[in-house]
């Protein structure tokens, strides 16, 4: 059948089906609840089982249509993947004996591989994943990620995070690709497509859902779930696209932002989820609530008089399916609202329409036989991909005299609280929602110094506890440096997730400063390494290191990564997708405004976006756009030259910026419109071809619409900047 066929089909279905449902039945289907509604309490020891008594009322009685999380609250504890297809199981057959056999959709947060899959490939978070430069890599971990949640009888997966980093306190910057609009439109959309190939009905792929739309990324205070105030143009320009494109790459649900813009809270908001995600977007797949945020309405935002209200306001505002998630109060009011005449039925046939719409795209009703384990999961081919995206996902930011790489045999003290946990590798959503227990981390996975210790031939010798919290003996660190060659000084962050992440400031604590001190007052050449989902100040440190290694959370094969980079054993090739701050306020992104860099304003942070050596050396050059005036409606083609000018093969990633040199609206003074990653041996040139479309050289105007504006423009590559005209 062909696509169009199929979803004429679905449409018949969906309507023969929809005639046939009750109230009760409708409302079901867009209420999602939690495992622990369905779960036997952990007091009773029963680790991932159903009550048969609960899973009935909830799916019989309510007729709930999405389950989510995995058992228990609050510590979702990864399961085992037989675990798993038992519970997905015996949640279908529950539903397989309802009235109409109506399919549960069980989502979860796989944001960097199967999360919750004991033993899954967990990739390098998505920061990291931007700082690969390499959508294939991002299609891939899709690939293998949709893989690993269908073995595990998983239905939906909730990622990928489609938000904007521009806010570096923020404790999810990390779940984003960075502050960048196009790269993180590249990115989250080869992700969508390896997740989902051209059908997720395949046995081996299944939904995304983009989140949070929209706005959510950027809380002026840098806390979670608290308010963004960003103005339309502004919304319109930085943190739409990615969603729009997420949309066009297939994504078929979308879910809301947890905290408020502009006063007006994500789950309230009309306007962001009808008028433009359905009007101007033409999303036609179905909008699910965060945690508990449409209760949040009356609880947390005072903006419901009381918990129906707040039920009502939420799903007039365009909320197809709650996320209860701990009882059957959404259900509850939203009937009694219908029967009432509060909310029309027409809008509750909308959202199941949705819904079913979805479960039937998704193969739900006549699901193919999950794929076998063996072959499908946790395979050495996609260990080998995960290790790889590690490597290209470090950022090696500085190099002194070439201490790196090592040699193999040097004597290295390692120290430092991030130097031997996978956990801080890893971040939130790991195992456990808050990514935090180390005990439950496979054991055969090598922490950065287990690494070093397999690849080392001189002494290896460890300062540090096997906690992140377990205070470090600064004095024998300084004992021990006389007898070393080289401190290897990795510090960083602990994981974390949502508000639990909150923090006041982003120096490192007080311990860490000390440590660090104390190494480089030694005399011994530092090499900082850092990991953590946010850009910890690290200035005075890094000024006085003789290298520095940036992390961030390169997943679950870091530690060997580290190590192949720390002796070369692999070229580093990553760039920061982030502007690296200076300073706790340094918050300006590259693509700044020119006042951000006029009289004594200056775009200065430790490390720029875009930044990241190699141990070899490349050039661009020989910049040429193909015409010097095009029209408003026309491409343009750009080349440039880039060569591998050292004497090592290596990998480097080629950034096409543009700036619109006079125009209605201020403009940045350069936006990142392009990318390519390649490959060049020693002496090696390759030419590089870009088209810029109109879609590149527009902005938003000053009527809030989409324009390209006549006039000069600017095409930057390195250190070459060539221009050419919009004619009128
Ligand atoms: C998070 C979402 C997540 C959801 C389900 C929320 O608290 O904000 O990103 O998908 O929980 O676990």
């Amino acid at each position: 059948m062909s696509a169009q066929e199929t979803s004429k089909a679905i449409e018949n279905k969906v309507k023969n089906l929809l005639s046939k449902m009750r109230l009760e039945e409708k409302i079901g289907q867009m209420t999602q609840v939690d495992f622990t509604v369905i779960g036997i309490p952990k007091e009773q020891n029963a680790e991932g089982q159903i009550d048969q008594a609960k899973l009935e009322d909830a799916i019989l009685n309510h007729h709930v249509g999405s389950i989510l999380n995995t058992p228990f609250t609050p510590e979702n504890k990864a399961q085992s993947i037989e675990t798993w297809r038992k519970l997905t199981s015996t949640v279908q057959d529950a539903a397989a004996r309802t009235r109409l056999k109506i399919p549960v959709m069980y989502g979860i947060d796989a944001i960097h591989g199967a999360t919750y899959t004991q033993n899954s490939v967990l990739f390098p978070q998505a920061i990291n994943m931007a700082a690969t430069f390499n959508p294939e890599l991002a299609f891939k971990e899709g690939e293998i990620t949709a893989r690993e949640v269908r073995a595990s009888g998983l239905q939906w997966n909730f990622s990928t995070v489609m938000d904007i980093g521009r806010q570096p306190l923020w404790s999810r910057l990390w779940e984003t690709f960075g502050e960048d609009v196009h790269l993180a439109t590249v990115m989250g959309t080869s992700y969508i497509k390896g997740h989902q190939g051209d059908d997720f009905s395949a046995a081996d792929k299944l939904p995304t859902c983009l989140k949070h739309y929209v706005g959510y990324s950027y809380p002026l205070n840098g806390k979670d779930r608290t308010p963004a105030w960003i103005g339309e143009r502004m919304l319109r320009e930085y943190f739409l696209p990615t969603f729009e494109a997420g949309i066009k790459a297939g994504s078929p649900t979308v879910m809301v932002n947890s905290a408020e813009v502009d006063g007006i809270p994500g789950h309230a908001n009309h306007y962001y989820l009808t008028t433009i995600l359905r009007g101007e977007l033409g999303f036609k797949g179905f909008t699910v609530s965060d945690w508990e945020d449409i209760k949040r309405l009356y609880t947390r935002d005072k903006m419901a008089a009381s918990p129906k209200e707040a039920v009502k306001i939420a799903v007039m505002a365009g909320i197809d399916m709650s996320m209860v998630p701990f009882d059957f109060s959404f259900y509850d009011l939203l009937i009694d609202l219908v029967k009432s005449g509060e909310v029309p039925l027409s809008r509750i046939n909308e959202a199941v329409t949705r819904i079913l719409t979805v479960k039937y795209q998704a193969g739900l009703f006549d699901p193919k036989p999950l794929p076998a384990v063996e072959g499908n999961f946790a395979t050495a081919e996609a260990i080998e991909t995960n290790r790889q995206a590690a490597r290209e996902s470090i950022v090696l930011a500085k190099n002194d005299r070439n201490i790196l790489p090592l040699k193999k045999d040097a004597n290295i003290l390692v120290t430092g609280p991030t130097a031997n946990l996978l956990s801080v590798m890893n971040g939130g959503w790991t195992i456990t929602w808050q990514g935090l227990a180390e005990n439950l981390y496979p054991q055969e996975k090598l922490t950065v110094l287990e690494a070093i210790q397999q690849k080392a031939t001189g002494k290896v010798t460890y300062v540090g506890g096997n906690s992140f919290f377990t205070p470090i003996d600064i004095q024998k660190v300084v004992d021990e440096a006389k007898d070393h060659d080289v401190i290897l000084l990795s510090l960083g962050e602990h994981p974390y997730t949502e508000t639990i992440g909150n923090i006041e400031s982003l120096n490192l604590d007080q311990a860490q400063v000390d440590l660090a001190n104390a190494a480089i007052a030694t005399g011994k050449p530092v090499v900082l390494l850092t990991f953590g989902g946010r850009p910890r100040i690290i200035t005075s440190i890094a000024e006085r290191a003789s290298g520095v290694i940036l992390g961030f959370l390169p997943g679950m094969e870091g530690g060997e990564a580290v190590a192949d980079i720390l002796y070369g054993d692999y070229n580093p090739n990553g760039k920061l997708p982030i502007s690296y701050p200076r300073n706790t306020n340094g918050i300006t992104p590259y693509d700044y405004k020119p006042m951000e860099s006029f009289e004594l304003n200056m775009y200065n942070p430790l490390y720029p976006f875009g930044h990241g050596l190699s141990y070899t050396t490349f050039e661009t050059g020989g910049l040429k756009v193909e015409k010097d005036k095009i029209k408003m409606d026309e491409n343009i083609n750009v080349s440039v030259n880039v060569k591998n000018t050292g004497s090592l093969k290596g990998k480097e990633s080629v950034l096409l910026y543009i700036n619109d040199v006079a125009a209605s609206v201020t403009r940045p003074n350069k936006q990142l419109k392009a990318f390519k990653k390649v490959e060049l041996n020693p002496g090696q040139t390759e030419s590089l071809n870009f088209t810029l479309t109109p879609q590149d050289l527009s902005f938003i105007g000053v009527d809030l619409k989409r324009i390209v504006e006549p006039g000069d423009f600017k095409v930057m590559v390195g250190n070459e900047i060539v221009g050419f005209t919009v004619a009128k």
